[in-house]
Protein backbone atom coordinates (compact mmCIF):
# COMPACT_ATOMS: atom_id res chain seq x y z
CA UNK A 1 0.00 0.00 0.00
CA UNK A 2 1.32 3.83 -0.71
CA UNK A 3 0.56 7.49 -1.22
CA UNK A 4 0.27 8.46 -5.00
CA UNK A 5 1.51 11.85 -5.61
CA UNK A 6 0.21 13.43 -8.99
CA UNK A 7 2.21 16.88 -9.53
CA UNK A 8 1.34 19.11 -12.34
CA UNK A 9 0.26 16.05 -14.57
CA UNK A 10 0.05 16.62 -18.57
CA UNK A 11 -0.78 14.37 -21.06
CA UNK A 12 -0.51 15.35 -24.58
CA UNK A 13 -1.43 12.90 -27.45
CA UNK A 14 -0.27 12.98 -30.89
CA UNK A 15 -2.66 15.64 -31.87
CA UNK A 16 -1.62 18.02 -29.60
CA UNK A 17 -4.84 18.30 -27.53
CA UNK A 18 -4.01 18.29 -23.35
CA UNK A 19 -6.68 15.29 -22.23
CA UNK A 20 -4.81 15.96 -18.81
CA UNK A 21 -3.96 19.72 -17.74
CA UNK A 22 -1.76 20.56 -15.15
CA UNK A 23 -3.22 18.14 -12.63
CA UNK A 24 -1.89 17.71 -9.20
CA UNK A 25 -3.48 15.38 -6.68
CA UNK A 26 -2.23 13.98 -4.14
CA UNK A 27 -4.19 10.90 -2.14
CA UNK A 28 -3.01 9.58 1.20
CA UNK A 29 -2.03 6.09 2.16
CA UNK A 30 -5.12 3.93 2.16
CA UNK A 31 -7.46 6.70 1.07
CA UNK A 32 -9.89 5.76 -1.63
CA UNK A 33 -10.42 8.74 -4.28
CA UNK A 34 -12.28 8.85 -7.19
CA UNK A 35 -11.71 10.45 -10.88
CA UNK A 36 -14.95 11.53 -12.12
CA UNK A 37 -16.59 14.22 -14.96
CA UNK A 38 -18.10 14.35 -18.02
CA UNK A 39 -16.83 11.77 -21.11
CA UNK A 40 -14.07 12.62 -22.56
CA UNK A 41 -12.63 14.88 -19.43
CA UNK A 42 -9.51 12.52 -18.74
CA UNK A 43 -10.36 10.02 -16.28
CA UNK A 44 -9.27 7.65 -17.96
CA UNK A 45 -6.09 9.26 -19.31
CA UNK A 46 -5.31 10.24 -16.23
CA UNK A 47 -5.61 6.53 -14.65
CA UNK A 48 -3.81 4.77 -17.34
CA UNK A 49 -0.92 7.20 -16.47
CA UNK A 50 -1.14 6.64 -13.06
CA UNK A 51 -0.60 2.53 -14.00
CA UNK A 52 1.75 3.00 -16.75
CA UNK A 53 0.23 2.15 -19.70
CA UNK A 54 0.02 5.66 -21.00
CA UNK A 55 3.78 8.01 -21.07
CA UNK A 56 3.32 11.48 -18.85
CA UNK A 57 3.42 14.65 -21.35
CA UNK A 58 5.20 16.40 -18.16
CA UNK A 59 4.88 16.37 -14.47
CA UNK A 60 5.52 14.01 -11.78
CA UNK A 61 4.06 11.01 -10.74
CA UNK A 62 5.38 10.06 -6.96
CA UNK A 63 3.82 6.39 -5.92
CA UNK A 64 5.16 5.16 -2.06
CA UNK A 65 7.72 8.21 -2.21
CA UNK A 66 9.07 7.09 -5.57
CA UNK A 67 8.81 8.73 -8.93
CA UNK A 68 7.44 6.47 -11.35
CA UNK A 69 7.60 8.34 -14.77
CA UNK A 70 10.16 6.34 -16.24
CA UNK A 71 8.91 2.65 -14.40
CA UNK A 72 6.78 -0.11 -16.60
CA UNK A 73 3.48 -0.86 -15.71
CA UNK A 74 5.22 -4.04 -14.05
CA UNK A 75 7.56 -2.11 -11.70
CA UNK A 76 4.81 0.01 -10.51
CA UNK A 77 2.73 -3.10 -8.67
CA UNK A 78 -0.42 -1.57 -9.03
CA UNK A 79 -3.90 -3.65 -9.76
CA UNK A 80 -6.06 -2.41 -12.56
CA UNK A 81 -9.59 -3.44 -12.28
CA UNK A 82 -11.09 -2.63 -16.01
CA UNK A 83 -14.66 -2.50 -17.02
CA UNK A 84 -14.62 -6.15 -18.86
CA UNK A 85 -12.43 -7.39 -16.33
CA UNK A 86 -10.78 -9.04 -18.63
CA UNK A 87 -11.00 -12.59 -17.43
CA UNK A 88 -9.61 -15.67 -18.91
CA UNK A 89 -13.03 -17.60 -19.97
CA UNK A 90 -10.54 -21.17 -20.54
CA UNK A 91 -9.40 -21.15 -16.86
CA UNK A 92 -11.61 -21.23 -13.34
CA UNK A 93 -12.13 -19.04 -10.93
CA UNK A 94 -9.30 -20.10 -9.14
CA UNK A 95 -6.87 -20.26 -11.37
CA UNK A 96 -8.34 -17.01 -12.55
CA UNK A 97 -7.26 -15.59 -9.19
CA UNK A 98 -3.86 -17.18 -8.77
CA UNK A 99 -2.92 -16.09 -12.36
CA UNK A 100 -0.51 -13.17 -10.91
CA UNK A 101 0.93 -15.65 -8.68
CA UNK A 102 1.67 -18.36 -11.26
CA UNK A 103 2.89 -16.14 -13.47
CA UNK A 104 5.33 -14.73 -10.36
CA UNK A 105 6.63 -18.41 -10.07
CA UNK A 106 5.10 -18.54 -6.22
CA UNK A 107 5.22 -21.96 -4.77
CA UNK A 108 1.72 -23.95 -5.08
CA UNK A 109 1.48 -23.52 -1.18
CA UNK A 110 1.52 -19.62 -1.50
CA UNK A 111 -0.91 -20.04 -4.23
CA UNK A 112 -3.36 -21.75 -2.62
CA UNK A 113 -3.09 -19.69 0.67
CA UNK A 114 -3.17 -16.53 -0.89
CA UNK A 115 -6.18 -17.57 -2.98
CA UNK A 116 -8.45 -19.25 -0.52
CA UNK A 117 -7.78 -15.98 1.53
CA UNK A 118 -9.40 -13.82 -1.25
CA UNK A 119 -12.10 -15.83 -2.25
CA UNK A 120 -13.34 -16.11 1.38
CA UNK A 121 -13.11 -12.09 1.88
CA UNK A 122 -14.63 -12.15 -2.11
CA UNK A 123 -17.43 -14.82 -0.98
CA UNK A 124 -16.14 -16.46 -4.08
CA UNK A 125 -15.60 -19.81 -2.11
CA UNK A 126 -18.40 -21.65 -3.75
CA UNK A 127 -17.63 -20.58 -7.11
CA UNK A 128 -13.57 -21.61 -7.31
CA UNK A 129 -14.01 -24.65 -9.64
CA UNK A 130 -16.90 -22.57 -12.09
CA UNK A 131 -15.15 -20.90 -15.41
CA UNK A 132 -15.81 -17.00 -15.09
CA UNK A 133 -18.41 -17.45 -18.22
CA UNK A 134 -20.86 -19.18 -15.89
CA UNK A 135 -20.61 -16.83 -13.51
CA UNK A 136 -23.07 -13.13 -12.85
CA UNK A 137 -21.27 -9.48 -13.62
CA UNK A 138 -21.32 -8.83 -9.99
CA UNK A 139 -19.36 -12.49 -9.09
CA UNK A 140 -16.93 -11.88 -12.23
CA UNK A 141 -16.26 -8.45 -10.77
CA UNK A 142 -15.15 -10.02 -7.57
CA UNK A 143 -12.97 -12.61 -9.44
CA UNK A 144 -11.07 -9.60 -11.21
CA UNK A 145 -10.73 -8.24 -7.82
CA UNK A 146 -9.23 -11.41 -6.12
CA UNK A 147 -6.54 -11.27 -8.89
CA UNK A 148 -6.15 -7.43 -7.66
CA UNK A 149 -5.97 -8.92 -4.07
CA UNK A 150 -3.32 -11.83 -4.10
CA UNK A 151 -0.49 -9.24 -5.79
CA UNK A 152 -0.28 -7.22 -2.61
CA UNK A 153 -0.57 -4.80 -5.15
CA UNK A 154 0.20 -0.88 -3.81
CA UNK A 155 -2.85 0.12 -5.01
CA UNK A 156 -6.03 -0.39 -6.68
CA UNK A 157 -6.96 1.15 -9.62
CA UNK A 158 -10.79 0.55 -11.15
CA UNK A 159 -11.78 2.50 -14.21
CA UNK A 160 -15.30 2.45 -14.45
CA UNK A 161 -16.08 -0.98 -13.00
CA UNK A 162 -19.60 -1.25 -13.16
CA UNK A 163 -20.86 0.71 -16.18
CA UNK A 164 -22.18 -2.87 -17.53
CA UNK A 165 -23.94 -4.09 -14.93
CA UNK A 166 -28.16 -3.50 -14.26
CA UNK A 167 -29.01 -0.82 -11.94
CA UNK A 168 -29.75 -2.94 -9.06
CA UNK A 169 -26.30 -4.82 -9.24
CA UNK A 170 -24.54 -2.44 -9.06
CA UNK A 171 -26.07 -0.56 -6.46
CA UNK A 172 -24.87 -3.56 -4.53
CA UNK A 173 -21.63 -3.80 -6.09
CA UNK A 174 -20.52 0.03 -4.79
CA UNK A 175 -21.64 -1.33 -1.60
CA UNK A 176 -19.00 -4.21 -1.58
CA UNK A 177 -16.69 -2.11 -3.37
CA UNK A 178 -16.56 0.57 -0.24
CA UNK A 179 -16.88 -1.84 2.21
CA UNK A 180 -13.62 -4.30 0.67
CA UNK A 181 -11.69 -1.43 0.42
CA UNK A 182 -12.57 -0.30 3.76
CA UNK A 183 -11.71 -3.68 5.40
CA UNK A 184 -8.44 -4.50 2.99
CA UNK A 185 -7.35 -0.48 3.81
CA UNK A 186 -5.96 -0.18 0.61
CA UNK A 187 -5.30 3.16 -1.72
CA UNK A 188 -7.76 3.52 -4.33
CA UNK A 189 -8.49 5.31 -7.06
CA UNK A 190 -11.92 5.23 -9.20
CA UNK A 191 -13.06 6.78 -12.28
CA UNK A 192 -16.73 7.13 -12.60
CA UNK A 193 -18.93 9.25 -14.22
CA UNK A 194 -21.64 8.08 -12.71
CA UNK A 195 -21.65 10.98 -9.91
CA UNK A 196 -23.90 9.09 -7.21
CA UNK A 197 -21.23 6.36 -7.71
CA UNK A 198 -18.52 9.06 -6.86
CA UNK A 199 -20.60 10.70 -3.69
CA UNK A 200 -20.84 7.40 -2.54
CA UNK A 201 -17.52 5.63 -2.32
CA UNK A 202 -14.95 8.10 -2.21
CA UNK A 203 -13.29 9.63 0.59
CA UNK A 204 -12.30 12.34 -1.30
CA UNK A 205 -13.44 13.05 -5.19
CA UNK A 206 -11.93 14.92 -7.96
CA UNK A 207 -14.11 16.60 -10.54
CA UNK A 208 -12.78 16.92 -13.62
CA UNK A 209 -13.73 19.20 -17.00
CA UNK A 210 -11.67 18.83 -20.52
CA UNK A 211 -8.35 17.51 -18.56
CA UNK A 212 -8.76 20.57 -15.78
CA UNK A 213 -9.45 19.48 -12.16
CA UNK A 214 -12.19 21.91 -11.22
CA UNK A 215 -12.15 21.02 -6.91
CA UNK A 216 -10.85 17.67 -5.13
CA UNK A 217 -12.63 17.67 -1.74
CA UNK A 218 -15.21 15.31 0.44
CA UNK A 219 -18.47 14.90 -1.31
CA UNK A 220 -20.05 16.83 1.64
CA UNK A 221 -17.70 19.33 0.85
CA UNK A 222 -18.61 19.21 -2.96
CA UNK A 223 -22.23 18.87 -2.66
CA UNK A 224 -22.59 21.99 -0.46
CA UNK A 225 -19.58 24.47 -1.26
CA UNK A 226 -19.01 23.79 -5.35
CA UNK A 227 -16.21 25.99 -6.21
CA UNK A 228 -17.96 26.88 -9.66
CA UNK A 229 -21.12 26.61 -12.10
CA UNK A 230 -19.65 23.02 -13.66
CA UNK A 231 -19.13 21.54 -10.23
CA UNK A 232 -22.51 22.77 -8.74
CA UNK A 233 -24.17 21.27 -12.13
CA UNK A 234 -22.56 18.04 -12.41
CA UNK A 235 -22.89 16.93 -8.29
CA UNK A 236 -26.26 16.52 -7.19
CA UNK A 237 -29.48 14.66 -8.95
CA UNK A 238 -31.69 15.76 -9.66
CA UNK A 239 -29.14 18.96 -10.45
CA UNK A 240 -29.31 22.34 -8.89
CA UNK A 241 -31.63 25.01 -10.16
CA UNK A 242 -29.87 28.06 -11.92
CA UNK A 243 -31.62 31.48 -12.48
CA UNK A 244 -30.65 34.88 -13.26
CA UNK A 245 -29.89 37.21 -10.14
CA UNK A 246 -29.41 40.44 -9.17
CA UNK A 247 -28.06 41.52 -5.92
CA UNK A 248 -28.64 44.45 -3.99
CA UNK A 249 -28.11 44.13 -0.22
CA UNK A 250 -28.91 41.48 1.52
CA UNK A 251 -31.92 41.46 -1.79
CA UNK A 252 -32.28 39.00 -4.65
CA UNK A 253 -33.79 39.60 -7.97
CA UNK A 254 -34.84 36.64 -9.16
CA UNK A 255 -37.67 35.99 -12.29
CA UNK A 256 -40.26 34.54 -9.28
CA UNK A 257 -39.45 37.86 -6.83
CA UNK A 258 -37.11 39.07 -4.47
CA UNK A 259 -35.87 37.17 -1.35
CA UNK A 260 -33.54 38.37 0.97
CA UNK A 261 -30.26 36.72 1.67
CA UNK A 262 -28.42 36.59 5.27
CA UNK A 263 -25.76 39.40 5.58
CA UNK A 264 -22.40 37.30 5.47
CA UNK A 265 -23.51 36.05 1.74
CA UNK A 266 -24.33 39.70 0.78
CA UNK A 267 -21.19 40.66 2.12
CA UNK A 268 -19.21 38.47 -0.26
CA UNK A 269 -21.16 39.61 -3.31
CA UNK A 270 -21.19 43.08 -2.41
CA UNK A 271 -18.85 44.20 -5.41
CA UNK A 272 -21.39 42.40 -7.84
CA UNK A 273 -24.11 44.81 -6.92
CA UNK A 274 -26.60 46.01 -10.22
CA UNK A 275 -24.79 43.05 -12.29
CA UNK A 276 -26.87 40.43 -13.59
CA UNK A 277 -25.71 36.79 -12.00
CA UNK A 278 -26.15 33.48 -11.38
CA UNK A 279 -27.99 32.22 -8.47
CA UNK A 280 -27.81 28.18 -7.74
CA UNK A 281 -30.02 26.75 -4.95
CA UNK A 282 -30.76 23.18 -4.41
CA UNK A 283 -34.51 21.45 -5.16
CA UNK A 284 -34.45 20.48 -1.63
CA UNK A 285 -33.94 23.95 -0.20
CA UNK A 286 -37.62 24.87 -1.66
CA UNK A 287 -40.91 23.73 -0.38
CA UNK A 288 -44.36 24.37 -0.54
CA UNK A 289 -45.05 27.05 1.98
CA UNK A 290 -48.76 25.63 3.21
CA UNK A 291 -47.47 22.65 4.71
CA UNK A 292 -44.79 24.07 6.64
CA UNK A 293 -45.03 25.55 10.05
CA UNK A 294 -44.06 29.23 11.34
CA UNK A 295 -40.91 28.32 12.28
CA UNK A 296 -39.40 27.05 9.19
CA UNK A 297 -41.06 29.53 6.88
CA UNK A 298 -39.76 32.62 8.88
CA UNK A 299 -36.46 31.13 8.55
CA UNK A 300 -36.53 31.45 4.33
CA UNK A 301 -38.27 33.30 2.08
CA UNK A 302 -41.34 32.69 -0.02
CA UNK A 303 -42.47 33.52 -3.78
CA UNK A 304 -45.59 32.86 -5.68
CA UNK A 305 -45.06 30.49 -8.56
CA UNK A 306 -47.33 28.50 -11.66
CA UNK A 307 -46.74 24.71 -11.37
CA UNK A 308 -46.29 23.40 -15.03
CA UNK A 309 -46.43 19.94 -13.73
CA UNK A 310 -45.38 17.66 -10.37
CA UNK A 311 -44.10 14.49 -10.48
CA UNK A 312 -44.82 12.56 -6.88
CA UNK A 313 -42.24 9.50 -5.70
CA UNK A 314 -44.18 9.20 -2.84
CA UNK A 315 -41.89 9.86 -0.26
CA UNK A 316 -41.31 13.48 -1.79
CA UNK A 317 -42.55 15.34 -4.73
CA UNK A 318 -41.37 17.84 -7.71
CA UNK A 319 -42.58 20.57 -9.33
CA UNK A 320 -41.31 21.91 -12.26
CA UNK A 321 -41.33 25.87 -12.51
CA UNK A 322 -40.51 27.60 -16.11
CA UNK A 323 -39.47 30.91 -16.25
CA UNK A 324 -37.75 33.43 -18.84
CA UNK A 325 -34.05 34.33 -18.35
CA UNK A 326 -32.18 37.16 -20.19
CA UNK A 327 -30.36 36.80 -23.34
CA UNK A 328 -26.99 36.38 -21.85
CA UNK A 329 -27.64 34.18 -18.89
CA UNK A 330 -29.44 31.69 -20.79
CA UNK A 331 -25.95 31.71 -23.21
CA UNK A 332 -24.37 31.11 -20.27
CA UNK A 333 -26.79 27.90 -19.14
CA UNK A 334 -26.67 26.25 -22.34
CA UNK A 335 -23.35 26.16 -22.37
CA UNK A 336 -23.14 25.05 -18.89
CA UNK A 337 -25.71 21.99 -20.34
CA UNK A 338 -23.13 21.47 -22.80
CA UNK A 339 -20.06 21.13 -20.74
CA UNK A 340 -22.61 18.59 -18.29
CA UNK A 341 -23.37 16.36 -21.59
CA UNK A 342 -27.01 17.25 -20.49
CA UNK A 343 -29.41 18.00 -23.13
CA UNK A 344 -32.16 19.92 -21.64
CA UNK A 345 -32.29 23.62 -21.02
CA UNK A 346 -32.78 25.18 -18.13
CA UNK A 347 -35.55 27.39 -18.11
CA UNK A 348 -36.89 25.76 -15.19
CA UNK A 349 -36.48 25.20 -12.16
CA UNK A 350 -37.47 22.03 -10.17
CA UNK A 351 -38.21 22.45 -6.36
CA UNK A 352 -38.63 19.40 -4.22
CA UNK A 353 -42.02 19.57 -2.02
CA UNK A 354 -43.22 18.09 1.18
CA UNK A 355 -45.18 14.70 0.65
CA UNK A 356 -48.16 15.75 2.07
CA UNK A 357 -47.94 19.04 -0.80
CA UNK A 358 -51.21 19.04 -2.64
CA UNK A 359 -50.11 21.08 -5.03
CA UNK A 360 -50.75 20.06 -8.55
CA UNK A 361 -49.88 20.89 -12.37
CA UNK A 362 -51.29 24.51 -13.20
CA UNK A 363 -51.83 25.84 -9.53
CA UNK A 364 -50.38 28.93 -8.82
CA UNK A 365 -48.38 28.50 -5.47
CA UNK A 366 -46.60 29.95 -2.78
CA UNK A 367 -43.36 28.39 -2.46
CA UNK A 368 -40.35 28.65 0.18
CA UNK A 369 -37.11 29.38 -0.40
CA UNK A 370 -34.03 28.36 2.35
CA UNK A 371 -31.99 31.19 0.87
CA UNK A 372 -28.84 30.06 3.40
CA UNK A 373 -28.47 27.60 0.89
CA UNK A 374 -28.58 29.64 -2.02
CA UNK A 375 -25.00 30.50 -4.36
CA UNK A 376 -24.28 33.17 -5.99
CA UNK A 377 -21.79 32.58 -8.99
CA UNK A 378 -20.34 34.97 -11.41
CA UNK A 379 -21.61 34.39 -14.97
CA UNK A 380 -18.35 35.69 -16.43
CA UNK A 381 -15.96 33.31 -14.68
CA UNK A 382 -18.39 30.46 -13.21
CA UNK A 383 -16.47 31.03 -9.81
CA UNK A 384 -19.15 30.72 -6.64
CA UNK A 385 -18.67 34.08 -5.43
CA UNK A 386 -20.57 32.67 -1.74
CA UNK A 387 -18.08 30.32 -1.46
CA UNK A 388 -17.12 30.30 2.24
CA UNK A 389 -13.64 30.21 2.58
CA UNK A 390 -13.52 30.05 6.69
CA UNK A 391 -12.46 26.71 6.65
CA UNK A 392 -9.88 25.32 4.33
CA UNK A 393 -11.01 24.56 1.20
CA UNK A 394 -8.23 24.76 -1.18
CA UNK A 395 -9.18 23.39 -5.13
CA UNK A 396 -6.26 20.80 -4.55
CA UNK A 397 -5.40 18.59 -1.57
CA UNK A 398 -8.40 18.31 0.63
CA UNK A 399 -8.14 17.26 4.69
CA UNK A 400 -6.19 14.18 3.76
CA UNK A 401 -3.21 16.25 1.66
CA UNK A 402 0.07 15.94 2.91
CA UNK A 403 2.00 19.64 2.44
CA UNK A 404 2.43 20.00 -0.94
CA UNK A 405 6.40 19.98 -1.72
CA UNK A 406 8.04 23.41 -2.30
CA UNK A 407 8.19 24.28 -5.86
N1 LIG B 1 -5.10 7.40 -27.82
C1 LIG B 1 -5.56 8.64 -27.94
N2 LIG B 1 -5.16 9.47 -28.93
C2 LIG B 1 -5.63 10.73 -29.03
N3 LIG B 1 -6.54 11.28 -28.19
C3 LIG B 1 -7.00 10.50 -27.20
C4 LIG B 1 -6.55 9.14 -27.02
N4 LIG B 1 -7.19 8.62 -25.93
C5 LIG B 1 -8.00 9.60 -25.48
N5 LIG B 1 -7.89 10.74 -26.22
C6 LIG B 1 -8.59 12.00 -26.00
O1 LIG B 1 -8.30 12.46 -24.70
C7 LIG B 1 -9.44 12.99 -24.07
C8 LIG B 1 -9.70 12.27 -22.75
O2 LIG B 1 -10.03 10.92 -23.02
P1 LIG B 1 -10.32 9.89 -21.86
O3 LIG B 1 -10.50 8.55 -22.48
O4 LIG B 1 -9.27 10.03 -20.83
O5 LIG B 1 -11.70 10.43 -21.32
P2 LIG B 1 -12.66 9.85 -20.17
O6 LIG B 1 -12.84 10.95 -19.20
O7 LIG B 1 -12.16 8.55 -19.68
O8 LIG B 1 -14.02 9.67 -20.97
P3 LIG B 1 -15.14 8.47 -20.89
O9 LIG B 1 -16.03 8.82 -19.73
O10 LIG B 1 -15.85 8.63 -22.18
O11 LIG B 1 -14.44 7.17 -20.74
C9 LIG B 1 -10.58 12.86 -25.07
O12 LIG B 1 -10.75 14.09 -25.72
C10 LIG B 1 -10.09 11.81 -26.04
O13 LIG B 1 -10.60 12.03 -27.32
MG1 LIG C 1 -12.86 6.58 -19.77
Amino acid sequence: MAAIEMKNIVKKYGDGFPAVNDVSIDIADGEFVILVGPSGCGKSTLLRMIVGLEDITSGELIIGGTKVNDLAPRERNLAMVFQNYALYPHLSVYENIAFPLRLAKASDEEVDQKVREASKTLELDEHLERKPGNLSGGQRQRVAMGRAIVRDAQAFLFDEPLSNLDAKLRGQMRTEIARLQKRLGITTVYVTHDQTEAMTLGDRVAVLKRGVLQQLATPRELYEQPVNLFVAGFIGSPPMNFLPATVDGTSVEMPFGTVEIPQEKADLVADHAGKTLIAGIRPEYFDDASVLDDAKLSSGSTFRATVEFTEWLGSEAFAYLPFEAPEAVQKQLEQLEKDLDGESLRTQIVVSLDAASTVAAGDEAEIWVDTAHLHIFDPETGDNLTLQKSEETPTQGGKHAEAPAAQ
